[in-house]
């Protein structure tokens, strides 16, 4: 380890590539880092990251959870989203939208998820080579929000293309290019079913959402359209993501796959360490609301400030020889679905698809390769996947 001060960009291609040798160097060297190209602050030491989070005062999400170009304001292309928002307007929006997004609509979704993912994994295994994203980690957690929301099977194919497109903006880059037409479809094609579901309600989470109540209030027009596009951009990707590292790691680690094929009981804690060792959400930004000190780095109120969750998960302050993918270690602390306040909502559902999908591929398949050749990154800084991956 040199004492020479880092070099850090989220969107080098070594750094998109493999990020974990520079967080090491980031953690010992530059635990306050300045990033030029992210024009943001970057914290890596678990201790941090896991202090700004429990700390909305200081570390605020109003302004934008990206780390966005000199004069991009992510707030002002969207509607309002409950993950943009600080205390008290996001204890009360969490609040209302908790009402419908339950822990019993996600747990019974299980045998829906189960009959999706053996279809596709029909489809996908019965050609030679697959590609990985857009035969199974892509179509899976698109179409089960779809189902959740109520869309109508009809309407699928549209819903996708929208969606795809929304997450494949690049808003650390300040492109979103045909994202932001994508938003505006999802949002007429929202107000549409909204307006339905209100005369019609119906066993789903858009009526459970039209609905919800707290104290008298109900979420405004504009909060339930905001609500229901977070859905897709927070909890389509990400799993996508999950998916397709897991798929990856799995294949570098064949002894962990066999022991998992041969005893399915350990997929849960795999999940947690997966979620651990290769992050999707490598790390996401906040606003100083007041000047900070850390680590003899002053930081200014109005500053960026990358939280690298990514590299927390991989500090061995926190987790001991954290190189090492040890599906026995149960990574309770593992901060892939952030903490605090804005604690993932949809971890529990992230969760329940990854078991069932990797349940039902390792009994299915107990070995694959990956062709890393041909592998296309995802060239969205902070979020860690692939645009396409071929098995065989
Ligand atoms: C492996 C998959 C997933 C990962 C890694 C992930 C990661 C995260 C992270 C890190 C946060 C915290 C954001 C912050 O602190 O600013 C978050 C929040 C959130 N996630 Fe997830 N997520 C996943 C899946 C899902 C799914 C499936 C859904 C829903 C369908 C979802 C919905 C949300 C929502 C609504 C929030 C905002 C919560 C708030 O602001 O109070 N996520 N997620």
């Amino acid at each position: 380890m040199t004492n020479q001060q880092p070099t850090y960009s989220p969107f080098d291609p070594e750094v998109i590539a493999d990020p974990y040798p520079v967080y090491r160097d980031l953690r010992h060297n530059a635990p306050v880092y300045w990033s030029p190209d992210a024009n943001s602050w970057v914290l890596s030491r678990y201790e941090d990251v896991s202090a700004a989070l429990a700390d909305p005062a200081t570390y605020s999400s109003a302004s934008g959870i990206f780390p966005t170009p000199p004069g991009v304001d992510m707030t002002e292309l969207f509607l309002p989203m409950l993950i943009m928002t600080d205390p008290p307007r996001h204890t009360q929006l969490r609040h209302l939208v908790s009402k419908a997004f339950t822990p019993r609509r996600i747990v019974g979704l299980e045998p829906q998820i189960q009959t999706l993912v053996d279809d596709l994994l029909d489809q996908a295994l019965n050609a030679d080579t697959w590609d990985f994203v857009s035969g199974f980690a892509g179509p899976l957690p698109a179409i089960v929000i779809a189902d959740m929301l109520g869309v109508p099977r009809e309407d699928r194919d549209r819903f996708r293309t929208w969606s795809t497109t929304l997450i494949q903006s690049n808003p650390t880059r300040g492109e979103f290019g045909a994202g932001l037409d994508a938003a505006a479809a999802l949002y007429d094609y929202f107000k549409t079913f909204l307006e339905e579901r209100r005369a019609h309600p119906q066993d789903d989470l858009m009526t459970a959402l039209v609905h919800a109540e707290v104290d008298g209030q109900h979420l405004s027009e504009d909060e339930l359209l905001g609500f229901c596009l977070l859905l897709l951009v927070a909890g389509h990707e990400t799993t996508t993501n999950l998916l397709s590292n897991s798929a990856v790691v799995l294949a570098q680690h064949p002894e962990s796959r066999r022991q998992l094929a041969d005893n399915p009981e350990l997929i849960p804690a795999a999940v947690e360490e997966l979620l651990r060792y290769d992050s999707p959400v490598q790390g996401l930004a906040r606003t100083l609301t007041r000047q900070a000190d850390l680590h003899e780095q002053r930081m200014n109120a109005g500053d960026t400030v990358l939280l690298l969750f990514g590299s927390a998960n991989r500090d061995d302050r926190a987790f001991p020889d954290p190189d090492y993918f040890n599906i026995h270690r149960a990574p309770e602390r593992q901060v892939a679905f952030g903490r605090g306040i804005h604690f993932c909502l949809g971890a529990a559902l992230a969760r329940l698809e990854a078991r069932i999908a990797l349940e039902a591929l390792l009994a299915r398949r107990r070995d694959w390769d990956v062709d890393h050749d041909s592998a296309v990154r995802l060239r969205s800084g902070p979020i860690r996947g692939y645009a396409s991956l071929l098995v065989q």
